[in-house]
């Protein structure tokens, strides 16, 4: 018996234009690790706030990259999980019915378009692409490690992930698409984020700003509890399944 179901699936069931923002944690159940457990085994001396940034990467590319590639490949061999499908499903049932779903991601694995979504929006940006750090030109490098670190682009160059850094700013067709979802969004869900990390912390304030009833989806509690209108506790890959089978029942 989950806490909030009925209500919450019923709002689902009501809503006609749903936003949902994802974080590591709806990841968690198809093995990828969260920013703070990354640190373990060969990485345990580092700190991801030292490895994920513009100064990091500049000073010694070499371990940076070494760090992402190992990321990108363990991104690459994990699998979606009953979460992931969850939300694919919800955004398929949706769309027969005429109604809008926008997906906001912070996760940069892209197992959500593994697992199907279509309308997903990359805040933190991908590990599976990369970027040439001389033109921008971005592009997937083979499903191998790689044999140089870091790798270089065409132009001779050294890639970087596109992956938004501390310190750097989100990407901006990004923000204005997930500002463009939210004029209109009638029903928020956050789903395995801590929702400390804004502006994507923001997204649910002015869900609930503009009334619209905000889901929280996490086994603990957030900075969103308080203010959420039904918290399910729980991992997400047990409650997104019930919660959409409630919705379409
Ligand atoms: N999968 C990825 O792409 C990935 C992995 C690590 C870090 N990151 C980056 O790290 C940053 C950290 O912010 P964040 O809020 O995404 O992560 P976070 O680490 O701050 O929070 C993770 C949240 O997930 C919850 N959680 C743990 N297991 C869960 C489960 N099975 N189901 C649902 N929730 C679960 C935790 O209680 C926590 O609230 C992000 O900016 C993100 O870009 C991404």
């Amino acid at each position: 018996m989950i806490e909030h179901l009925q209500p919450a699936a019923l709002a689902l069931a009501q809503a006609r234009h749903v936003v949902v923002i994802t974080g590591a944690g709806v990841s968690a159940e198809s093995g990828i690790r969260t920013f703070r457990d990354t640190m373990e085994g060969l990485w345990k001396d580092f700190d991801p706030a030292r490895l994920a940034t513009p100064e990091a990467f500049a000073a010694d590319p070499a371990t940076v990259t070494r760090w992402y590639d190992w990321r990108r490949l363990g991104c690459l061999a994990a699998e979606p999980n009953p979460g992931h499908v969850a939300l694919a499903k919800l955004e398929a049932w949706l769309s027969e019915t005429n109604r809008t779903f926008t997906l906001l991601t912070q996760n940069v694995d892209r197992l959500h378009h593994k697992a199907g979504s279509r309308n997903v929006i990359e805040l933190h940006g991908s590990i599976i692409e990369w970027r040439c750090t001389r033109t921008g030109r971005k592009s997937t490098p083979p499903n191998a490690p790689f044999d140089e670190f870091p790798p270089r682009s065409e132009a001779g160059a050294p890639l970087r992930p596109d992956v938004v850094w501390f310190g750097e700013a989100l990407p901006q067709p990004a923000l204005d698409a997930a500002e463009h979802a939210m004029h209109t969004c009638d029903l928020f869900m956050s789903v395995g984020t801590s929702s400390v990390v804004y502006p994507a912390a923001g997204f649910a304030e002015l869900a609930r700003y503009r009334g619209a009833p905000v889901i929280e989806v996490n086994p603990a509690p957030t900075s969103l509890t308080r203010t959420a209108t039904w918290s399910l506790r729980g991992r997400s890959g047990q409650i997104l399944p019930h919660l959409l089978n409630a919705a379409m029942a």
